[in-house]
């Protein structure tokens, strides 16, 4: 038994080990990948930005018409009891909530309860190298919904553009939307161009990201110049640095993109600075 199936887990109210947890083939979730989820990094136990990722989770949940289950002194309760049963003090905190179970039909079910649960797993910090030289990303056509803004769980034009970055030997896709960069398969974009850090703009084209938000804050508070802008396509070509960020891999500096290096092939100026800013806020406990 892998130690992964021992880890803490929470399903429909009750706390156990992973490998009981179990959901039924008649869950939407299975069927029509009808939720929605949160991924949230736990440093030395704290659970970071909760507050932000409650507030999305509320409104991905109304933009699907599925009633929140809990309040979020509710959640607060359930999720730091999670992480008290964990071994380890660095986590990633799976949430997921479906619509329940069903007969199959497309259209919503009455009287159903929506399916709830969440998972503490260790959480896989970047891999040093990456943080040293960078990874390589590819560029492809966004080939999904127009909602990207809901957290759904309905992922696998994500999933697949993912998987060809990675068969193109690279970490992640950059998603090409009517001529514009929009985010990466599972990261929100910045790039530095003529010395300018940008991030396209909230909508429905992209997730609003919480490490995203983060940096914006933190450039903010540091008088460090941020704009919230669309990116044209050939302006990732000519950006001094591009980054990707997520709740699982913080920020990274892309330095290779389409093959080409970015800027001189290695993690710029501006990505240390912002990179060792959120370094510095992980371990500050939040008020
Ligand atoms: N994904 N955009 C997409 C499409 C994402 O899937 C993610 C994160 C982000 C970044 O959001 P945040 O900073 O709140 O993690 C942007 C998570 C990590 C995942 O699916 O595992």
């Amino acid at each position: 038994m892998s130690k992964q199936w021992l880890q803490p887990a929470f399903l429909n109210g009750t706390f156990m080990p992973l490998q009981e947890a179990r959901v039924s083939v008649l869950d939407r979730g299975f069927l029509f990948g009808d939720g929605v989820y949160e991924l949230i990094p736990v440093y030395e136990r704290r659970l970071f930005r909760l507050g932000a990722h409650l507030d999305r989770l509320a409104r991905s949940l109304k933009e699907v018409q599925i009633a929140n289950p809990y309040q979020d002194e509710h959640w607060r309760r359930i999720l730091r009891d999670l992480i008290s049963r964990a071994s380890d003090s660095d986590l990633s905190v799976y949430l997921q909530i479906t619509r329940g179970v069903a007969p199959r039909d497309h259209g919503f079910p009455q009287h159903v309860e929506p399916t709830v649960f969440i998972m503490a797993s260790p959480l896989v910090a970047a891999d040093p190298q990456q943080l040293v030289n960078g990874v390589a990303a590819v560029t492809f056509e966004d080939v999904r919904w127009r909602r990207c803004d809901i957290k759904s769980v309905s992922l696998l034009g994500n999933v697949l553009l993912r998987q060809r970055a990675l068969d193109n030997g690279a970490a992640e896709a950059i998603l090409i939307r009517d001529g514009f960069a929009t985010e990466g398969a599972a990261s929100n974009l910045f790039i530095v161009r003529q010395g300018r850090i940008k991030t396209p703009p909230q909508g429905t084209d992209l997730l609003a990201g919480i490490t995203r938000e983060t940096i914006l804050e933190l450039a903010g508070l540091h008088g460090i110049p941020c704009l919230e802008e669309a990116i044209p396509h050939a302006d990732l070509f000519t950006a001094e640095e591009i980054w990707l960020t997520s709740s699982s891999k913080e920020v990274l500096p892309v330095t290779r993109l389409n093959g080409d290096r970015v800027g001189n092939g290695l993690p710029g100026p501006l990505w240390k600075r912002v990179h060792q800013l959120l370094q510095a806020l992980k371990h500050t406990p939040e008020i």
